[in-house]
């Protein structure tokens, strides 16, 4: 019998890596992607790293070139975070986030779908956040272009379902990761004192976070369930959050997130 083959994508480090090291000591036959592909450090987790780019979309042709009949599973994890006023993030740098976030995602799921249709089978896991369900001030590109990928989800579930393919999109709380905002402040910005006071907030909450590891029961889950939920939280507080917000109504829960971001 063939191992089930996994493509991790942003497997360096993280999350992405946890789910690596997991699945491959559990006999799947997995890829990890970086943008530096390590070898050494996948040998020594019992992987293959293979090169991806999302910003580059030769960089994602190549990768699904090399899996002409798809994959088992597809795990998009890889991402990068800003934070910083509206304001003070420029056009394109937005757009870029997105790239990486969002398109170049459903670029590289796109690409491999032909192969994976044809299988008749397939688990597609999308890495989206908590802050799609409870954005944050500051984070306008990151909260967007994760409530892109999870709305993305949801839609793409309904159509690949007839075809054997499920969709789940995790949506983690904070992790113990190295994952760090890019910062936007302009010079003499209106936003400094603010901005700066949220970065040492989350800063904060990071360092209390749980680790990565709390995923990999979450991806167990997913891979043995023949039905899996369109959508899982995990990390800390998450479960209760999203039971909570269903009675909040939206002005409640402005008011609580800001309560909790104040001075
Ligand atoms: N940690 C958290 O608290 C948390 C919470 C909610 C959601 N998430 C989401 O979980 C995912 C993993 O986060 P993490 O905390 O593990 O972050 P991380 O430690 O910073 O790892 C990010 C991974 O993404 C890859 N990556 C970044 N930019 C890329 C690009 N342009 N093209 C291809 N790969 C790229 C990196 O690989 P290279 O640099 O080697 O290319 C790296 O392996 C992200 O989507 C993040 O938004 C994290």
């Amino acid at each position: 019998m063939t191992a089930t083959s996994v493509l991790i994508t942003g497997a360096s480090k993280g999350i992405g890596l946890t789910i690596a090291r997991h699945l491959s000591r559990n006999n799947y036959k997995v890829y990890g992607t970086s943008r530096k592909p390590d070898q050494q450090l996948a040998k020594e987790n019992g992987f293959t790293m293979l090169a991806l780019d999302l910003n580059d979309p030769d960089s994602i042709e190549q990768l699904a070139g090399q899996f002409p009949e798809g994959v088992d599973i597809l795990i998009n994890n890889a991402g990068q975070s800003q934070l910083g006023a509206f304001e003070d993030i420029p056009h394109e740098a937005f757009q870029g986030l997105f790239e990486t976030n969002f398109f170049g995602t459903l670029k590289l799921t796109r690409a491999l779908l032909p192969g994976m249709r044809k299988r008749g089978k397939g688990l597609i896991i999308n890495t989206s956040s908590l802050i799609a369900s409870f954005p944050l001030p500051f984070y306008t590109s990151y909260t967007t272009s994760k409530a892109a990928l999870s709305a993305f989800s949801f839609s793409l579930n309904m159509e690949l379902k007839p075809f054997g393919i499920n969709v789940v999109v995790i949506e983690p709380n904070d992790l113990k990761t190295t994952i760090e905002p890019e910062l936007f402040l302009k010079e003499g910005s209106a936003y400094a004192d603010k901005v700066t006071k949220m970065r040492e907030k989350v800063r904060t909450n990071m360092s209390k976070s749980q680790d990565a590891s709390v995923v990999t029961a979450i991806i167990d889950k997913l891979i043995k369930s023949k039905n899996p939920k369109p959508k899982y939280v995990v990390g800390g507080n998450s479960n209760l959050l999203i039971f909570a917000k269903r009675f909040l109504t939206s002005a409640m829960q402005v008011k609580l997130t800001m309560g909790s971001y104040k001075d």
